[in-house]
């Protein structure tokens, strides 16, 4: 068996594959997001290492796994968030800065006005945007007392959640490079913790996780950490390329859009470093021995978030699936548009200073047209991402494979092929993220082969576009000028 810890924004997953791939065990729970102001998230490392580990052990209890039953554990995660702990200790030092914070968005602009943007983007794929881990990093540095000292001195090292995680099981300081690439601190092309960078943002190098591929080893679970098993951590990716890796997305110019807290459109670029296209990042997909494969990605930071805010922020929905019978309630959006840029917008737009933006709202406009404008947002942006990807590729798309939870909507599943005008593939498991995991440390591990990952991706279902041109085109337009009213709505 493979126990594969999916940790997300809103939640950490644990599912438990069988030797043939199949799925014997699962467990879910949401943890606490910490909002201290507008435009700043936080969460509780101690927490997410507490509700991760009790969510492993009930998966493995679900699966009825027995001692000596596991092989391997494999790691993805919300990637970007960045922790810091007491590396003698195992405590946090902070709340978790996570990838939807803004606070650093006007010392991006600062880095820009230096002139650091052409060399940044070079490097390491990114844009100078506060989504990535650095200017967190940084900020931590120089805000909470007695950090960079402690920094400097061995005594606080920092790391994405997959390095906390895998620190909490196995004690190691590690991380895999299809995090790494999102720090901004890394070469893409050279593979490396890149000096400039580091000294750019006062980052001590040796605060910083050891590089080693997404396949192999990480270190071996303690007992206590993992409900009495010894086992090797044998694959960790991010949450995005893991499941570009569980979508099968194997050779170059295959893509996939998964539906979470946010949506990321990624493309399978091959084993040399595609230039940074814009609006669009350049990252690293995985690390696997000596050879690094990379991925085009469209990043959409809010739009299962959007649903969530619908159901804890307005509190008009009780669960996110109430979304799909509302939805359907509607002959059409009545014009209603909704911009969720809670944490700013992320591709093709870039904008830190974007805000969330409700437009066309009548006397007659009710719950069920918030819920459906959101489904819609979340399908235009991603018709936003995919345009942004063909215009690079000079390809257009055939069609949409998709996971993650939003995929159980089928309204919207119809609606995003409908706005697309290709078809919406869904596979049997759309876990697809933890399923890519699984099969990261099964490949590790020695479980699975490479060509397992290809044999095992099955469609379950497929959504083809119905609606006419005219319509389609109506609809993204005024999508657009919705989106323009977002923009630039902080003053910097
Ligand atoms: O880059 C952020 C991304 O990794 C978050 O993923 O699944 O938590 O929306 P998710």
């Amino acid at each position: 068996m493979i126990l594969a810890i999916d940790q997300g924004t809103t939640g950490s997953t644990c599912l438990v594959f069988d030797h043939d791939g199949t799925l014997q065990g699962r467990a879910y729970r949401e943890f606490t997001q910490h909002f201290p102001k507008p435009g700043w998230v936080e969460h509780d490392a101690a927490e997410i290492w507490e509700v991760t580990q009790a969510v492993a052990g009930e998966a493995l209890d679900d699966a009825g796994v027995a001692a000596g039953e596991l092989a391997a554990v494999g790691i993805t995660n919300q990637r970007e968030t960045v922790c810091v702990w007491d590396p003698s200790t195992g405590e946090p030092l902070h709340r978790a800065l996570v990838w939807q914070d803004r606070r650093t968005a006007g010392r991006c602009d600062e880095l820009r006005r230096q002139g650091h943007e052409a060399m940044v983007r070079t490097r390491t794929g990114l844009v100078l945007d506060p989504y990535f881990s650095g200017t967190k990093i940084e900020w931590l540095l120089q805000h909470v007392d007695g950090l960079a000292q402690r920094a400097a001195e061995g005594r606080a090292v920092f790391g994405t959640i997959d390095s906390w995680l895998v620190f909490k099981l196995t004690g190691e300081h590690v991380t895999d490079p299809s995090n790494a690439s999102r720090t901004l601190l890394y070469d893409i092309d050279r593979g490396q913790w890149d000096d400039d960078l580091c000294a750019l943002l006062g980052v001590p190098k040796a605060s910083l996780p050891e590089v080693r591929p997404s396949i192999g080893t990480f270190g071996t679970t303690r007992a206590d950490a993992l409900h009495g098993h010894e086992v090797p951590v044998a694959g960790i990716a991010g949450d995005q390329q893991a499941a570009l890796y569980g979508q099968a997305c194997l050779d170059p110019g295959m893509g996939k859009n998964t539906y979470g807290t946010g949506s990321f459109v990624l493309m399978n670029a091959g084993s040399a470093p595609p230039p940074a296209p814009p609006g669009l990042l350049a990252t690293v997909a995985w690390g696997i021995g000596q050879r690094t494969v990379y991925a085009l990605e469209a990043a959409i930071f809010a739009t299962g978030a959007a649903v969530q805010w619908l159901r804890d922020g307005l509190q008009i929905i009780e669960r996110a699936s109430d979304t799909e019978a509302m939805a359907r309630s509607l002959d059409s959006n009545d014009g209603v548009y909704l911009v969720p840029a809670l944490t700013g917008l992320g591709s093709p737009h870039w904008d830190p200073y974007a805000r969330g933006t409700i437009v066309g709202l009548t006397r007659g406009s009710g719950r069920a047209h918030l819920a459906r404008a959101t489904l819609e947002a979340i399908a235009y942006q991603t018709v936003d991402a995919v345009r942004a990807m063909e215009a690079v590729s000079g390809t257009p798309l055939v069609t949409l494979k998709a996971d993650g939870g939003a995929t159980a909507n089928g309204w919207l599943m119809q609606f995003q092929a409908d706005v697309l005008g290709v078809p919406v593939v869904v596979p049997e498991v759309p876990e697809t993220t933890a399923l890519g995991a699984a099969l990261l440390a099964g490949v590790g591990a020695g479980v699975f082969s490479q060509q397992h990952v290809v044999d095992h991706w099955q469609e379950r279902s497929r959504y083809e576009p119905r609606m006419g041109e005219d319509e389609r085109e109506t609809l993204l337009a005024d999508w657009q000028r919705a989106v323009a009213r977002s923009r630039g709505w902080v003053q910097a």
